[in-house]
């Protein structure tokens, strides 16, 4: 993918949740393929730091996106590069337990990060995008938008407050794809199956459960957040400009 301008100014994107797993896979993809980064989350520093050693240009940029300012992301690609012309929205966090135990303060958590954030964090994008008519938002949402959690024979997962906040940001995305596709700001959403990160580790650290859920994958076996990596930033790319407002599942034939 090309990171530069048809004027040949380098492209800069930030990365919300780009300090470990599928995030930092986008990220560091994108910055290998030349794009300029700020990485948002609580501790974003060692990753950037790495990027840094490889030689890719990022700047870190803590924010605890539960409790504080989901702008601060953009505010500080903006000060650090003048411009943004990509947002990716990796953060999100789970809670998998039946509905009727999960407390208010966890569903709030839950919704705040993976739904609220994200919003917070295009709108505050948006402007600056909107100025130079360019801009790539993508959101990480999950297949757990079309499911309703997992019952794997040997354990079940249920996961209301997860999959309403990643159905959510579908609806947020295809509501923000109508509303910016004519300021040249496109809107998608990425839609992972089981990726093996820290997030995933109660599942594929449990050998029955990842015996039970790699039978169901149909190629076989989870992903690696490498194979997010060049999906994520094919949807970020001038090459994807006719595609908004869509949701792409990259699940190894899961919901096939
Ligand atoms: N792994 C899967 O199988 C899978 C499947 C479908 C969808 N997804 C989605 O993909 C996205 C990335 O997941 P992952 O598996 O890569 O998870 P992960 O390895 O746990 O990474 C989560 C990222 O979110 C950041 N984060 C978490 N809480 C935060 C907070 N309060 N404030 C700011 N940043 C926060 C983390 O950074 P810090 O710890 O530094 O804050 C980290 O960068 C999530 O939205 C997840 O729902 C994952």
């Amino acid at each position: 993918m090309s990171a530069e301008t048809e004027a040949g100014e380098r492209r800069v994107a930030l990365v919300m949740g780009g300090s470990r797993g599928i995030g930092l896979a986008i990220a560091e993809r994108l910055g290998r393929d030349g794009v300029r980064l700020a990485v948002a989350s609580r501790r974003p520093e060692d990753a950037v730091k790495s990027m840094a050693e490889s030689g890719l240009e990022a700047i870190a940029a803590p924010v605890d996106l539960t409790n504080g300012d989901p702008e601060a992301g953009a505010d500080a690609a903006l000060r650090q590069w003048g411009r943004l012309d990509i947002c990716v929205y990796a953060a999100g966090a789970n809670v998998r337990k039946p509905a009727t135990e999960i407390t208010v303060e966890e569903w709030r958590t839950v919704h705040r990060l993976n739904l609220e954030a994200a919003w917070l964090t295009a709108v505050a994008c948006a402007p600056a995008m909107r100025e130079r008519g360019w801009g790539r938002i993508l959101f990480i949402s999950s297949i757990q938008a079309f499911l309703g959690g997992y019952d794997f024979g040997v354990r079940k997962l249920p996961m209301a407050a997860y999959s309403s906040s990643k159905a959510g940001l579908l609806g947020l995305m295809r509501s923000l794809s109508r509303e910016w596709a004519p300021f040249g700001i496109r809107v998608n959403a990425l839609a992972p199956g089981f990726t093996r990160t820290e997030l995933t580790e109660p599942m594929h650290g449990d050998d029955a459960l990842n015996r039970a859920i790699t039978a169901r994958i149909p190629i076989g076996r989870w992903a690696e957040p490498a194979d997010m990596a060049g999906i994520g930033a094919w949807l970020c790319s001038e090459e994807a400009d006719y595609i908004t407002g869509q949701a792409l599942a990259a699940d190894g034939g899961y919901l096939s």
